[in-house]
């Protein structure tokens, strides 16, 4: 004989049943009925709060999940709104104090200049050309002190990446830096067109391919590659060099203002790099270790047809 009692949730749905058997045939009575009944409902009960325990616990854990990310979010906005105003603080700062060194040194440039017109013993002239080189680095890190500090205001127009960097690195190849160096173009196929300020990432291109040019030898190759990305839509340029490598305890800080290991270097190159790539809503990353050598990447947003 056979006794089955369903087990029913709280909403009444069926979970299962609760079976007794007994070998020999019989019938069950009223009150054996009624003991299995209640057995079922104190066990559907049980289950019942069993299921709505790990249900909660689910619950909780996407809550938790939810509430950290929203969390790092809000702590990463916040860090970009405080570094915002921090670098609109440093930029009226550096403004002032650039313009007013500025005007004094185009004055002291102007008088050096004039000296050299002078006949002068070995000695003097000698102390002029360092006084005018000194004053030339000078002048150069007051501009890069502005181009860094000041907001990147962005003039925007479709620039077709392949023709542009073709034009631009021929224009390269003949900086000081990049004498006896190879400068090699790998472009994209289909070509690719983006919304960028032309100025600008030329400034980027200066100085990434000066960079390269300077950490490698007489003779050897720099490289830069358009490659397509598809998530999201984006192109990324590399700018690959050998060469000796970024000490590892340099990179994590080679993007901050300053941050050089060259004796003339006002390590302010990658800064601006990195303040123009992200006002263009792309990405700057840097790899860098003696097998594969540096490899810079920039990512940038694509105009799609
Ligand atoms: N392509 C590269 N290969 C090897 N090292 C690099 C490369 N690019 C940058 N570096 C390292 O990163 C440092 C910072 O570069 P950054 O361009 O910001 O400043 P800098 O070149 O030293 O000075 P400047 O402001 O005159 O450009 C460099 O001093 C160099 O050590
Ligand atoms: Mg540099």
């Amino acid at each position: 004989s056979y006794l089955g009692v369903p087990l029913r949730t709280c909403e009444g749905e069926v979970m299962g049943t609760i079976c007794s058997f007994c070998i020999e045939p019989r019938q069950f009575n009223w009150e054996e009925v009624k003991t299995v009944e209640l057995f079922a409902e104190r066990a559907a009960t049980a289950i019942d709060n069993y299921n709505l325990y790990h249900q909660q616990l689910r619950f909780n854990q996407v809550l938790e999940a939810e509430v950290e990310k929203r969390t790092s979010e809000l702590k990463e906005a916040q860090a970009q709104l405080i570094e915002r105003e921090r670098l609109a603080a440093i930029g009226e700062f550096a403004a002032m104090i650039v313009h007013e060194i500025r005007n004094p040194m185009t004055t002291i440039m102007m008088g050096l200049k004039a000296l050299t017109k002078l006949t002068l013993c070995d000695r003097d002239q000698t102390r002029l050309r360092l006084a005018l080189e000194e004053s030339n680095r000078l002048q150069k890190l007051l501009k890069e002190i502005l181009l860094y500090a000041k907001p990147q205001l962005l003039q925007l127009e479709q620039m077709e990446l392949n023709s542009f960097l073709e034009e631009l690195l021929a224009n390269l190849c003949q900086m000081p830096e990049a004498q006896r160096r190879h400068i090699k173009l790998m472009p994209v196929q289909p070509a690719v067109t983006i919304m960028g300020d032309k100025d600008k990432l030329k400034q980027v291109l200066v100085n990434l391919v000066g960079n390269a040019c300077e950490a490698i030898a007489p003779g050897e190759v720099v490289t830069c590659k358009l490659a397509l990305e598809n998530e999201p839509d984006c192109v990324c340029l590399t700018v690959h060099n050998g060469g000796a490598p970024i000490p590892a305890e340099v990179l994590p800080k080679i993007t901050q203002p300053f941050c050089s290991t060259k004796p003339e270097g006002t390590g302010l190159g990658l800064a601006i790099v990195k303040r123009i790539i992200e006002a263009h809503q792309g990405n700057l990353s840097i790899e860098s270790d003696s097998e594969q050598g540096t490899i810079i990447s920039i990512t940038l947003p694509i105009v799609k047809n």
